[in-house]
């Protein structure tokens, strides 16, 4: 993975993407979901380690200690639609779904709604998305880019933001990506729509949510543990959600668990950066009820 050639983005079907997340492309269209499957949709960098990890520990937080020891997150979660080639370490993120040995399977993925495959549906999963305001969600995917082979070179900040608005970013258009989810609301009623910036308001509150939208009742001091577990702190120093062991990551040049907080954008954005990002904002989500909060 250390040798991985960074990938060009490409048009596809309408959504810029990258060969590491088409290759596989019609395995994962043909993926068989299971009815108590639980997907877990973002678009890229809004919270989906967060949220995968409060999963992973309501359901398997208890059951097996050495698993919580010694399998990194994104084993336990995952990424349905990745595949790296064979000279690279092929790795495809569908044989490791079929390959889980829990139940509920917990399954990570970023395409878009238009892209899911069809038995998500047909099984009708429970699908939990997790979305974050596009100005602190561009940033944090500035600093992911620079530090992962995966991702296509991100360059300057400054053109990183434009493509971000051209929608030139692995995934698409993020004002595409969360209005289409937003969208499926209306006629899925199995899809918990979050928000990163509620999550750090009120981590319990949203646990709360999340569970009872899964039919889950955990204990007060099961509760307590997901909270503490998950805090952004515990979480950067476990090597199990803070992919210290991943490779293809250069943590010394941005690390995975960097900031976790609303409103770093205000450290990135110009003052003529941020007008032109709001005039390109309203257009795109004039016709969306869509609310975000950009500060707490
Ligand atoms: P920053 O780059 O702004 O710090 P994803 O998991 O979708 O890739 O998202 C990663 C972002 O979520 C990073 O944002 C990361 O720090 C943040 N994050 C991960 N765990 C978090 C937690 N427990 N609390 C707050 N933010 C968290």
């Amino acid at each position: 993975m250390e040798n991985l050639p960074r990938p060009t983005l490409f048009d596809f079907h309408g959504v810029s993407m990258t060969r590491y997340f088409t290759d596989n492309w019609d395995n994962v269209q043909n993926f068989q979901a299971r009815p108590d499957d639980i997907l877990v949709a973002t678009f890229p960098k809004a919270g989906t380690t967060w949220v995968s990890y409060i999963l992973d520990l309501l359901y398997f937080g208890n059951t097996c200690e050495e698993r919580q020891a010694t399998v990194p997150l994104y084993h336990r979660v995952p990424f349905l639609e990745i595949s790296i080639p064979a000279e690279f370490g092929a790795y495809a993120g569908k044989d490791q779904v079929n390959s889980l040995p829990t139940t509920p399977r917990l399954i990570k993925t970023h395409l878009p709604v238009q892209f899911i495959p069809k038995s998500f549906w047909e099984q009708n999963c429970r699908i939990v998305y997790v979305a974050r305001n596009a100005k602190d969600n561009v940033v944090s995917y500035f600093h992911f880019d620079r530090m992962n082979r995966v991702q296509p070179e991100p360059g300057t900040w400054s053109a990183y933001l434009q493509s971000f608005l051209e929608g030139k970013c692995a995934f698409g258009l993020w004002h595409d990506h969360v209005n289409g989810w937003w969208e499926k609301k209306e006629t899925y009623s199995k899809l918990h729509f979050m928000f990163y910036e509620d999550m750090v308001e009120d981590t319990g509150r949203e646990i709360d949510k999340l569970c009872s939208f899964l039919g889950f009742s955990p204990t007060p001091e099961d509760r307590e543990k997901v909270i503490t577990g998950v805090s952004f702190d515990s979480m950067k120093k476990n090597n199990m959600t803070n992919y210290s062991t991943a490779q293809g990551l250069d943590q010394k040049v941005s690390p995975f668990m960097r900031k976790g907080k609303v409103g770093d954008w205000k450290n990135h954005f110009t003052v003529a950066q941020n007008e032109m990002f709001d005039e390109h904002y309203k257009q795109k989500m004039k016709n969306s009820t869509l609310q975000f909060r950009c500060e707490l």
